[in-house]
């Protein structure tokens, strides 16, 4: 059956089951390989795209349960404000190390602070919780976050 999905806001039709993982109608269908496969479980985060401005698992989310909301992707955070800043704190502090979960960090925490501009510690755990790093990047991450919401970050370059 043809699914057309809201990605990045263009509509955009797939061919698929409707019980297809909308992560797999992005990277095998629409070609937006951005999004990346871990644990296919919901359990990683590393599928994380935005569905109406909320941070969500792509994995497990079946294509036919999209409908009419807004699909959005790593590979349109270079044109969106939140996402240019959490980008340049990124490379400020050299953040990723294999970069397989980074995609999915930068989605949870550019929802983060789209609807939080200035999260406090809790809030960024929080918001972070389900984001699993294999090389640890947690602190770094954590820190770019405060960068990236104009918060300053005392040493941050040198976090582990
Ligand atoms: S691949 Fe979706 S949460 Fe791991
Ligand atoms: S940078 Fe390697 S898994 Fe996160």
């Amino acid at each position: 059956m043809a699914y057309t999905i809201k990605v990045n806001g263009k509509a955009l039709t797939a061919d698929v089951e409707g019980d297809t993982p909308l992560l797999w109608v992005l990277r095998d269908t629409l070609g937006m390989r951005g999004t990346k496969f871990g644990c296919g479980m919901a359990l990683c985060g590393a599928c994380t795209v935005h569905i109406d401005g909320k941070a969500t698992r792509s994995c497990t989310l079946p294509v036919s349960a999209v409908g009419e909301k807004a699909v959005t992707t790593i590979e349109a955070m270079s044109a969106d404000p939140v996402g240019q800043k959490v980008q340049a704190a990124w490379m400020e502090l050299d953040v990723p190390q294999c970069g397989y979960c980074q995609a999915g960090q930068i989605m949870s925490a550019c929802a983060l602070l789209g609807r939080t501009p200035r999260p406090d510690t809790g809030q960024i755990y929080a918001a972070m919780a389900g984001n699993i790093c294999r090389c640890g990047c947690y602190n770094r991450i954590r820190s770019a976050i405060r960068i990236a919401a104009g918060m300053e970050e005392e040493g941050a370059g040198h976090v582990a």
